[in-house]
């Protein structure tokens, strides 16, 4: 397993943000709606995407993946299952139960189980897909469903945290092929829906409604092949955002999507940044004292889930004291532990986390244990003093695509090494 060693690092200049995992992984899963010949650009290549191409090469697609290109055709050998092995590395899989059910009329998809940042139960997804018709039983661990063709249907798709993003990737996949209409009430509204939702008319779908809490599908009897380039990862974006802020170093942000940012922008705003924005580019002026502020994490347009941690290093070393709140995944705060080794004063209670500014941290050795808790480790290790070391990496390779790179064009000190 691979490690980090970083020193406290002023980062300078540009970075180019890379495409985004969780708009590309739904529409991997969309090409399974039909077996003409579709193609991706602007793909990072990281082991989650790794992971959808063996799901897809298992489900009978032939797949070329080469400098960020991704080409997806269909063998004629067509199968249904979904493997445990492959499923429980990475829970987006579950989206490919959708399209499969609705292209082939049978699927059969291992239950996700649960991860650190929480349970990741897929009630609604199941909920939808019965509301479309689907016979659907759970037997030993895997989701078993099979339908003569989906017909459509009103479905509230809300569950106890509000919109679920791979519900409503599921249920708007597999309405495209229903027969009639489907309409999706309480979808998510994220970028990464209204990415999907582009790739799926380009097919030839009929939707209308896309990134508003209500969708409306006319089902087709079939989809043809289509090509996209992948939007640029806000979360990637962010990340960058939170580094500048907790190292206090001026940077440009460029290919990236800023009006996918506002709420991520508006707290940076009041932690003292000041932010130019550009068409696809953001210039970050961090304040010198970083000032104390609330967050808190909420479906799209609200403050992203996913950079809950990396925004809570530089609240560590604000003048004051902060509050985060944790609405989506309760739980999510691994991260909590490991920043208090290296200093931080993080008091954790339920769905809340109260951070009191301290003047520095110092490095230590730590632990990463999910995806954006790596990152925010680094960002953590990028403003402490003395040597900190990242362990279990491998969590990171799953979503950001050469990000010690690109944090060393930036004159960060980081060296990956093998533990
Ligand atoms: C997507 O996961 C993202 N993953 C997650 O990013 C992200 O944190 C999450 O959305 C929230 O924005 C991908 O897009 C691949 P949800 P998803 O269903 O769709 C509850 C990352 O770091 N829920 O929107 O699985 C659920 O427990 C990953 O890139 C139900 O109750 O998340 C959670 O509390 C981590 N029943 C809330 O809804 C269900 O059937 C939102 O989860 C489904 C979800």
């Amino acid at each position: 397993m691979d490690k980090f060693s970083i020193y406290k690092s002023y980062l300078k200049g540009e970075i180019n943000v890379s495409g985004s995992k969780n708009a590309c992984l739904p529409i991997m899963a969309a090409t399974l709606l039909t077996d003409e010949e579709c193609r991706m650009s602007n793909v990072p290549d990281l082991s989650d995407i790794r992971t959808m191409i063996k799901i897809l090469e298992v489900l009978g697609k032939r797949i070329q993946f080469y400098q960020q290109k991704l080409v997806v055709k269909s063998k004629k050998v067509k199968r249904y299952t979904a493997p445990y092995r492959l499923v429980r590395t990475m829970r987006a899989s579950f989206c490919v139960l959708g399209p499969l059910l609705a292209k082939r009329g049978k699927a059969k998809v291992s239950l996700p189980g649960g991860c650190v940042i929480g349970p990741r139960p897929v009630d609604l997804h199941i909920k939808g897909l019965k509301q479309l018709k689907a016979r659907i039983r759970i037997e030993d661990g895997y989701c078993l469903a099979d339908v003569k063709r989906l017909t459509g249907n009103h479905i509230f798709l809300g569950g106890h945290f509000g919109s679920s993003v791979l519900a409503t990737t599921n249920i708007l996949m597999a309405a495209c092929l229903a027969k009639g209409e489907t309409i999706i009430e309480y979808s998510a509204c994220e970028p990464e829906i209204v990415a999907l939702a582009l790739f799926l008319k380009r097919m030839g779908a009929d939707i209308e409604g896309e990134g508003t809490p209500l969708i409306r599908i006319k089902g087709k009897k079939r989809l043809g092949g289509a090509e996209l380039r992948i939007i640029p990862d806000r979360i990637e974006t962010g990340t960058f955002i939170a580094a500048s802020l907790a190292t206090g170093s001026p940077l440009i942000i460029k290919n990236a999507r800023p009006s996918h940012l506002i709420s991520v922008i508006e707290v940076a705003k009041q932690m003292g940044a000041k932010i130019k924005i550009k068409e696809n580019s953001l210039i970050i002026k961090p304040p010198r004292i970083i000032k104390p502020t609330n967050i808190t994490t909420l479906p799209y347009p609200g403050f992203p889930t996913d950079l809950q941690a990396q925004f809570m290093v530089p609240l560590i070393l604000a003048g004051g004291v902060s509050l985060i709140t944790e609405k989506v995944f309760p739980d999510r705060f691994m991260h909590v532990a490991e920043l208090n080794r290296m200093g931080a004063k993080i008091s954790r209670s339920g769905p809340y986390s109260i951070i009191e500014g301290v003047k520095k941290i110092y490095g230590a050795e730590v632990m990463a244990s999910d995806l954006r808790a790596s990152a925010a480790l680094i960002i953590a290790g990028l403003a402490a003093e003395r040597k900190t070391e990242v362990l279990r990496i491998y969590h990171l390779d799953r979503g950001y695509f050469k990000l010690e790179d690109k944090f060393r064009r930036l004159g960060a000190r980081i060296s990956r090494q093998k533990q």
